[in-house]
């Protein structure tokens, strides 16, 4: 028994390329507990994408075990799966992957509306999430008319509509300047103490990262405590 929420056993991801076989990660284990906030750094290409991918379940490992809670869900159906990431995990993604066509508020109150939501309510929540990361003078903008900031803020406000035990972030600073990004950091580890939730954040600013409870080390496809 374990009481981590989102973890991993053994977990493996090789890419075949050619003739060869590239093993990316190697027999990694990780658990990530209860409103915690980890840091995962390492070089560009040493596989953090692919981690992130592996326990949010958008991709499959080659071998290994992943469990959220007490529940096994490595062989869960793409369905499923799905339903499990709609219901308790966000995503926070480098390049913001928000819908152009939509207003802010139509893109944070979109994933409510996939649970179930009445379009009504799921915009009244929505725009309480987006005064709290400080757009509410933003709300019926389209992406292409917001700063990258203030974009990713939007990104952020979305993946905590449904109110995730977990938000996954790739890189969420990756594409902003020092100041943006620092403003970007201080929201997240806000949020992370108001809601509890935890994270995962991928990053390759040591700085940044510094910031967290726990700093994680990819390199050569095996995951390190950083020796502090
Ligand atoms: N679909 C794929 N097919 C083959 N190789 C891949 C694929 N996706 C990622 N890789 C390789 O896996 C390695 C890790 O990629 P990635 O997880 O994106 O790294 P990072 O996010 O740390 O920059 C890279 O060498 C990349 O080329
Ligand atoms: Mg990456």
């Amino acid at each position: 028994m374990t009481d981590a929420l989102l973890r991993c056993k053994e977990l493996s991801k090789s890419y075949q390329d050619g003739g060869d076989q590239v093993t990316v990660l190697k027999d990694i284990d990780f658990a990530l507990q209860a409103g915690e906030m980890v840091a995962v750094v390492g070089a560009s290409g040493s596989g953090k994408s692919t981690l992130l991918h592996l326990l949010g379940g958008l991709d499959k490992a080659s071998s290994g075990q992943l469990f959220y809670k007490d529940q096994e869900m490595t062989h869960w159906k793409a369905d499923k799966l799905a339903q499990w990431r709609n219901q308790n995990l966000g995503f926070v993604y480098q390049f913001h992957h928000l819908l152009p066509e939509f207003s802010a508020l139509e893109n944070v109150a979109m994933p409510q509306m996939i649970a179930g939501k009445s379009p009504v309510e799921a915009k009244k929540h929505a725009k309480q999430l987006l005064v709290r990361v400080g757009l509410e003078h933003r709300l019926s903008h389209r992406p292409a008319q917001l700063s990258g900031g203030e974009r990713q803020r939007v990104a952020i406000a979305r993946a905590f509509v449904n109110k995730p035990q977990v938000v996954l972030a790739d890189e969420p600073t990756g594409n902003l300047d020092g100041e943006a990004a620092e403003s970007i950091y201080q929201l997240m580890l806000e949020l992370n103490q108001e809601m509890d939730t935890a994270f995962i954040v991928v990053t390759h600013d040591l700085q940044l990262a510094e910031q967290l409870q726990r700093v994680e080390v990819l390199k050569n496809g095996i995951l390190h405590k950083e020796q502090g």
